[in-house]
């Protein structure tokens, strides 16, 4: 018998974070020890065999075809949404406003405009609420924190980060619809700028701080596909490539990049920063290392580190194997569930709250505001 605190989940999606959603939610309270456990309650998708499938494989007690009927269900604590970007604000805001837990993917909104209102939501009705920026809780990025707030970097100069894929070239793929939603504009919201830069941004902002203001340029090398929903060859309205130059406030300068032209690259995400005193470097292709440059090392010895993160005094660490073993991608979203877990227990917000998100949303609208001015764009901040 568990003397745990039952939390009700409801997942809304049923496709890729569907899963990491639902398998972090059956995780977590196995390796960390929390007050509340998870209790997969429900999950939602439109296609009544699919969604039947589903709960059966990750162990759901019921399902729906309508969120709208979930977010009405007494018996649900948490709404968590794993679906397409046009679908978040009405769900977030519809949830909120009936009381629920929200934990919402990423980015947030389409734009900044839709974000504010599910901002405004959550905030009006007090409700614990997150965002899926899982990066932030990949234990090498979680330790790059601690290293840059004890200022082993000293003065930041640089921040360089790219989210390089090569999935969209073929300029017979199709746009929208199940699977291909992202290359419609109206759906996604945008292109690699809302997808992957977003991502790049919010670790960014996380570690860097804000950013004042941007210079973008975006591309969209094939400029027509056939829409999968009504069978004609329409125009493409994402950016398929956006690049864009920053200036924090801290004085540092940054270059961005993100495409899915990049032949050869799946999911290449890469970050790094340099500071007067050392530098960091960092890979989800290898996501366990972290690279450290420290300028004090004696001289004859003096290079590049690259620290194995899996002991037990590395963040997250202790909860899994025994040092030296190595966890991965999926183990982001095992980490995301407890540390909201932990704060609903504290009662202190979990970031990324919606309102930290927001700032991102921020970010990713002024890039493209720039792109099509070819100005320069100040951000606007979310607190
Ligand atoms: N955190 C990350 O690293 C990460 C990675 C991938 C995707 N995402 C985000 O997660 C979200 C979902 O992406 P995905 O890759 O899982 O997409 P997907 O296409 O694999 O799955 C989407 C699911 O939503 C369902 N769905 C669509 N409309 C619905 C509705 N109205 N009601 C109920 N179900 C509905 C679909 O049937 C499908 O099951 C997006 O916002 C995306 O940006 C985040």
């Amino acid at each position: 018998m568990s003397t745990k605190k039952p939390l009700n989940v409801a997942v809304v999606g049923c496709g890729f974070m569907g899963r990491t959603h639902s398998n972090a939610f059956g995780k977590v309270g196995n390796f960390f020890n929390l007050e509340h456990r998870p209790v997969m309650k429900a999950v939602c998708a439109r296609s009544d065999a699919s969604v039947k499938a589903f709960a059966e494989q990750w162990g759901y007690e019921s399902v729906e075809t309508d969120w709208r009927r979930l977010v009405a269900r007494k018996d649900i604590d948490l709404i968590d949404i794993a679906t397409p970007n046009d679908t978040h604000a009405e769900i977030a805001i519809a949830a909120a406003q009936a009381g629920k837990m929200v934990m919402c993917e990423k980015p947030l909104g389409r734009n900044a405009g839709e974000s504010v209102r599910m901002v405004a939501a959550v905030e009006t009705a007090k409700v614990p609420n997150m965002v899926w920026y899982n990066y932030r809780r990949v234990p090498a990025v979680t330790l790059a924190k601690q290293i840059l707030d004890e200022g082993k970097l000293g003065k930041i100069f640089h921040y360089r980060a790219k989210f390089l894929q090569d999935w969209t070239i073929s300029k017979d793929l199709p746009q929208g619809g199940t699977g291909l939603w992202r290359l419609d504009v109206n759906v996604a919201g945008s292109g690699v700028t809302g997808d992957l830069l977003a991502h790049c941004i919010d670790t960014a902002l996380w570690l860097n701080g804000g950013i004042d203001k941007v210079t973008a340029m975006t591309e969209t090398f094939v400029k027509e596909r056939m829409h999968n929903l009504t069978g004609k060859v329409e125009k493409v309205g994402i950016d398929d490539a956006s690049a864009f130059l920053a200036r924090f406030a801290n004085g540092s300068l940054a270059t961005f990049e993100a495409t899915r032209y990049a032949r050869g690259h799946k999911a290449l995400y890469t970050l790094e920063i340099n500071g007067e005193h050392a530098s960091i470097f960092w890979d989800l292709h290898d996501l366990h290392r972290l690279q450290y440059f420290d300028h004090k090392d004696e001289g004859r010895v003096r290079g590049w580190r690259s620290l194995h993160i899996t002991d037990g005094d590395h963040p997250y660490m202790k909860h899994w194997w025994v040092p030296g073993l190595q966890i991965g991608y999926e183990h982001t979203f095992i980490h995301q569930v407890a540390d909201f877990l932990q704060a609903i227990e504290k009662g202190v917000p979990a970031a990324p709250t919606f309102r930290d998100a927001l700032a991102t949303d921020y970010v990713t609208d002024a890039v493209l505001q720039s792109a099509r001015s070819g100005q320069w764009q100040t951000v606007q901040r979310a607190s």
